[in-house]
């Protein structure tokens, strides 16, 4: 098996406060692998630290066997690594094509998309986009905005895909299908990294687990292992929820 990411000792602090903890995490090449943990342990700051969002204060990270640590955002989105927002950050008067039209030109290398307009539409359909491609990003809801997200990022041809909590948010009955669209990402050779809360998402999903709380890692293994760990179910979900 390949590694395609690893963090070693990762620490970003805001003034006093230490967001992430030396956080190490190791990720395999076609896993889906899933970050949980409290709100507020520092999850979306560690993923903002691979991503190029933040610097991070301390540590080294390793993306496609080289060092990628404190790259900037674009960089990292050229070298392969796409994601989504916790809160979506479309261009809000721009179309659903447009949005995406924008990443399949900006994010790849120059060449790398021969028809970027032909691509965008591509796109669109593989996430099985809801609503007519002209519409505005501004009047999508919810729903179609998770999958405008998800055409956007794979739009740039990322290696590896960083999702957000791309669950919260949507009703029972629209997980499935989202679902689905996750896992025929990572058939077609995509390795996802996800924040998630939602359980039946997680363990529908994600073939390993890490936990954050607190800003440190205090778990990482298989999802059964990691989902039974007594420490894991304690600490995260306290100690009368039952999995
Ligand atoms: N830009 C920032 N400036 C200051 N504090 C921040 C910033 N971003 C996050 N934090 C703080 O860092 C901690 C971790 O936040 P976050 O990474 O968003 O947690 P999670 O995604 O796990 O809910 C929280 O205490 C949050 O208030
Ligand atoms: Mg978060």
């Amino acid at each position: 098996m390949t590694v395609i990411l690893e963090t070693d000792n990762v620490v970003k602090t805001f003034g006093g406060l230490t967001a992430v903890d030396h956080v190490s995490i190791s990720v395999q090449e076609g896993q889906i692998f899933g970050i949980i943990g409290p709100n507020g342990a520092g999850k979306t700051t560690f993923l903002n630290s691979i991503a190029g969002t933040y610097k991070p204060n301390g540590g080294h990270v390793h993306f496609l066997g080289q060092e990628t640590t404190g790259l900037p955002s674009n960089i990292m989105c050229r070298r392969g690594m796409a994601r989504t927002f916790q809160i979506s950050q479309p261009f809000p008067k721009m179309t659903a094509l447009e949005n995406v039209l924008v990443s399949a030109t900006f994010g790849n290398k120059p060449g790398a998309v021969r028809n970027p307009v032909h691509y965008a539409h591509e796109m669109l359909d593989f996430v099985e986009f809801p609503m007519p491609q002209n519409t505005p990003a501004q009047s999508l809801n919810t729903v179609q905005l998770k999958r405008l997200d998800l055409a956007r990022a794979l739009a740039s041809k990322p290696r590896l895909l960083l999702l957000d909590e791309l669950a919260a948010g949507l009703a029972t009955g629209e997980l499935g299908d989202l679902m689905d669209i996750i896992r025929k990402i990572r058939d077609s050779g995509v390795t996802i990294i996800m924040i998630e809360h939602i359980m039946r998402v997680i363990m529908g999903l994600c073939d390993h687990l890490a936990v954050i709380y607190y800003g440190e890692k205090i778990a990482d293994g298989p999802t059964l292992e990691v989902a039974q760990n007594p420490k894991v179910a304690e600490a995260y979900l306290g100690e009368e929820y039952d999995l």
